[in-house]
C-alpha cells in the first residue's frame, strides 16, 4: 500500500498502486508501474507534443483515450494501458503510417535504417490493423550535400522529434516541419541546405528520430556491425560515452547511449558523433617515432620515453628547470593532466605547466 504525503499522489495503473509527484508526465508513472506503453513522438529530453497518438491508454472518467507521454497524473487517477480497445488502436495506427511510408517491397515493412526503428518494431509487436491502400504522397525531398546527414521524406512519420530536439535541446532551430497535412515534410527555412544554416551538426537529430527518416550518411554503406562497444570521447575532458559500432576490427558508426543514461544524457557534438575515420587511417601513427639524424624512424614505448627524458634533462642542465614548459591537453583526463603538472614540478622543477583548456 503506498502512502500519500503532500508531494505526492496516488495513481493506479493496471490495477497497481504506485506514488507520483503531482503533475508528473503519466508516461513516467505508468513505466513505474511497470507498463510498456508504446510511444513515438516522446523523448523524455523534450516537452510533450503528444501527436503521434501511439502512447492513447484508457483513463478512468475520460470518454477517449488519452495520451500518456502528455497527461499529467492526479491524485486518484485509475488508468489501463492494455485491451483490446487500446490494442485495436494501436494497430490501427500503425496500419494508417504503413500506408503513406517507405516499405521495404520483400518483407513489406518499414525499412531498417540507421541505428533501430522504433516503427519497424512496434509493427512486428502489435501487428497492424486494416490493410489500407498505400498512399506514396511525393514529399518535397531537399537535396542537400552535407556530408553526415541524409534524410528520408518517404520514411518521416512528421513526429518533430528533430525539429523539437533542435529546438530545445541545442538552442539551434535549424531546422522544421514544412508543408501541410500528408505532404508535411522536414526542412530548413527558406529550403537553403544544412551546411547554409544554422546547424551544427550535432547529429541529435538524427539520434531521436524514431524511423531512421533522419541517418547518418557516411555509415549507410557500412556492413552491419557485429558488436557495440561502450568507450569514452576523447575529443575534450567532458568524458561523454559513446558506443562504438564495430564491423570486421573497424568501427562503422557511433552512437550516444540512451538518454538518462550517462552524462551527455543521449546527447553528442559533431566530433564525438562524426569523426572516427581517422581511427583505422592509413597515415596514423601507431607507435612512437624518433628522429635519428634527421629520419623518424619507429620506436618502443621505452625507447621514445628514455630518449624524450634525455633530451629534457639535457635542456634543464644547460640552461636551468624554468627553459623547459609542459602543455597537456583538454583531451587528457583529469588524472593525466595531474600527473603532467606533477612532472613539470616535482621531476623537472619548474612551475611553467599550463593546459590548453585554460585559455
Ligand atoms: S544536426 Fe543538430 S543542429 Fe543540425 S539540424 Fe540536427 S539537431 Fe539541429
Ligand atoms: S525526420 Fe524523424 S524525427 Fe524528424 S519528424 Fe521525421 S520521423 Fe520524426
Ligand atoms: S508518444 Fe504520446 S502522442 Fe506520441
Amino acid at each position: 500500500m503506498n502512502a500519500k504525503t503532500q508531494n505526492t499522489v496516488i495513481v493506479t495503473v493496471n490495477g497497481t498502486e504506485v506514488d507520483a509527484a503531482p503533475g508528473e508526465l503519466l508516461i513516467h508513472v505508468a513505466a513505474r508501474a511497470g507498463a510498456d506503453v508504446p510511444t513515438l513522438c516522446h523523448d523524455p529530453r523534450l516537452d510533450p507534443m503528444g501527436s503521434c497518438r501511439m502512447c492513447l491508454v484508457e483513463i478512468e472518467g475520460q470518454r477517449r483515450l488519452q495520451p500518456a507521454c502528455a497527461w499529467h497524473v492526479t491524485d486518484g487517477m485509475d488508468v489501463t494501458t492494455e485491451s483490446d480497445r487500446i490494442e485495436r488502436h494501436r494497430q490501427t495506427l500503425l496500419s494508417m503510417y504503413m500506408a503513406d511510408h517507405a516499405i521495404d517491397e520483400a518483407t513489406k515493412l518499414p525499412q531498417q535504417r540507421g541505428v533501430g526503428n522504433e516503427l519497424l518494431d512496434l509493427v512486428l509487436k502489435h501487428g497492424t490493423g486494416p490493410e489500407l491502400t498505400h498512399i506514396g504522397t511525393p514529399r518535397e525531398g531537399r537535396e542537400d550535400n552535407n556530408p553526415y546527414i541524409h534524410f528520408d521524406p518517404e520514411a518521416c512519420i512528421a513526429c518533430a522529434r528533430c525539429v523539437r530536439y533542435c529546438d530545445e535541446v541545442e538552442a539551434v532551430s535549424a531546422i522544421t516541419l514544412a508543408g501541410r497535412g500528408a505532404k508535411t515534410t522536414i526542412a530548413t527555412a527558406d529550403q537553403i541546405g544544412l551546411l547554409d544554416s544554422t546547424c551544427e551538426m550535432c547529429g541529435g537529430c538524427i539520434d531521436t528520430c524514431p524511423t531512421g527518416a533522419m541517418t547518418e550518411k557516411p555509415s549507410l554503406k557500412a556492413p552491419e556491425p557485429e558488436k557495440v562497444v561502450r568507450s569514452t570521447c576523447n575529443f575534450c575532458g567532458v568524458g561523454c560515452q559513446l558506443d562504438l559500432h564495430v564491423a570486421d576490427d573497424q568501427v562503422v558508426r557511433i552512437t550516444s547511449p540512451e538518454p538518462g543514461t550517462t552524462l551527455n544524457d543521449g546527447n553528442l557534438c559533431i566530433k564525438g558523433r562524426f569523426s572516427y575515420e581517422f581511427i583505422h587511417h592509413e597515415d596514423r601513427l601507431t607507435t612512437p617515432m624518433i628522429r635519428r639524424d634527421g629520419v623518424l624512424e619507429p620506436a618502443s614505448w621505452d625507447e621514445a620515453i628514455e630518449y624524450a627524458a634525455k633530451g629534457l634533462m639535457g635542456v634543464r642542465d644547460r640552461h636551468g628547470a624554468d627553459a623547459l614548459g609542459f602543455v597537456s591537453s583538454s583531451r587528457c583526463t583529469g588524472e593525466e593532466n595531474y600527473l603532467v603538472q606533477k612532472l613539470s614540478r616535482a621531476a623537472f622543477g619548474t612551475n611553467n605547466c599550463h593546459q590548453c583548456a585554460a585559455t
